[in-house]
C-alpha cells in the first residue's frame, strides 16, 4: 500500500522521514536486513542468510506498494535507510481477515532516537485504516528493548513458541506472541 510520507523529529535533533518503499530501495533494504541481522541476534536471520537478489527485492517490494493490505515503511536519517517495519496481512480468508502482522528492524546506529516508536504510531493508524481488527508479532525472549516498547504500545503476551530459535552455538530461544487489539468489532 502507498501511503503518505511523514517527518518527525528525532531526539539527537535530527529529522526522520517515514515513507513507503520503493523499487529504487532495494539494494539499501539488502544492505540495512544484512546490518541488522549481524548486530542482533534477534532477527529470524544470521547475515549470511540475507541472500535476495537485487531483483527480487525490487519485485518484493513493488508488490508490497500495490498490496491493498500490506506495506513496507522506510525510515530516512540523512539520505540513509536507518530501518523498516512492515505490516503484513494473516490472509485473505474471512476468518482471518481481521489479523496483521508486525515486523521492524533498525539499524544500530539509530537505536533509541525514537524512531521505532513514531513507525509504530503511525503503522497503527495505516493498519487500523486498513481495516485490520488486529496487529500481531513474536518477540525472542531475552530482547528486552523491543518487548518493553511493545508492552507501552498496549501489545500484550498471548503465550510462547518454546525453543523458537535455535543459534550456531546449539543454544535454543523461545519466543513470545503478542498481540494488540485495535477494535473488536463482534458479529452475529
Ligand atoms: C527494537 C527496536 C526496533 C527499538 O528501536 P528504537 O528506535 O531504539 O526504539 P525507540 O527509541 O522508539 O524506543 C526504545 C525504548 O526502549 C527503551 N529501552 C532501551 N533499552 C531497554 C531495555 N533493555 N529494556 C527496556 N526498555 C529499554 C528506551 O529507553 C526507549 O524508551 P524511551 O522512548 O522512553 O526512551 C530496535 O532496537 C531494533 O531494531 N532492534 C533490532 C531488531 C529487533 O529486535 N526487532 C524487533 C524484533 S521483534
Amino acid at each position: 500500500m502507498r501511503f503518505e510520507r511523514k517527518r518527525i523529529d528525532l531526539k539527537d535533533g535530527r529529522t526522520c522521514t517515514l515513507r513507503p518503499a520503493e523499487a529504487e530501495d532495494s539494494e539499501a533494504m539488502i544492505e540495512c536486513l544484512r546490518t541488522v541481522s549481524s548486530e542482533t541476534p534477534f532477527l529470524l536471520r544470521n547475515a549470511d542468510e540475507v541472500t535476495f537478489t537485487v531483483e527480487a527485492e525490487e519485485q518484493f517490494l513493488k508488490a508490497e506498494s500495490m498490496h491493498p493490505r500490506e506495506l513496507m515503511m522506510i525510515a530516512e536519517v540523512d539520505g540513509e535507510i536507518s530501518g523498516n517495519c512492515a505490516v503484513l496481512s494473516v490472509g485473505d480468508l474471512r476468518r482471518t481477515y481481521h489479523r496483521c502482522r508486525f515486523a521492524i528492524a533498525l539499524k544500530k546506529a539509530f537505536w533509541g532516537l525514537g524512531i521505532a516508536s513514531a513507525m509504530m504510531d503511525y503503522a497503527f493508524f495505516l493498519a487500523e485504516e486498513m481495516g485490520y481488527e488486529q496487529m500481531e508479532l513474536e518477540v525472542v525472549d531475552g530482547n528486552d528493548r523491543a518487548k518493553s516498547l511493545y508492552e507501552r504500545f498496549g501489545f500484550q503476551e498471548t503465550g510462547k513458541n518454546h525453543r523458537s530459535l535455535k543459534y550456531d552455538d546449539g543454544s535454543y530461544r523461545d519466543e513470545y506472541r503478542m498481540v494488540k487489539i485495535f477494535s473488536a468489532r463482534e458479529g452475529i
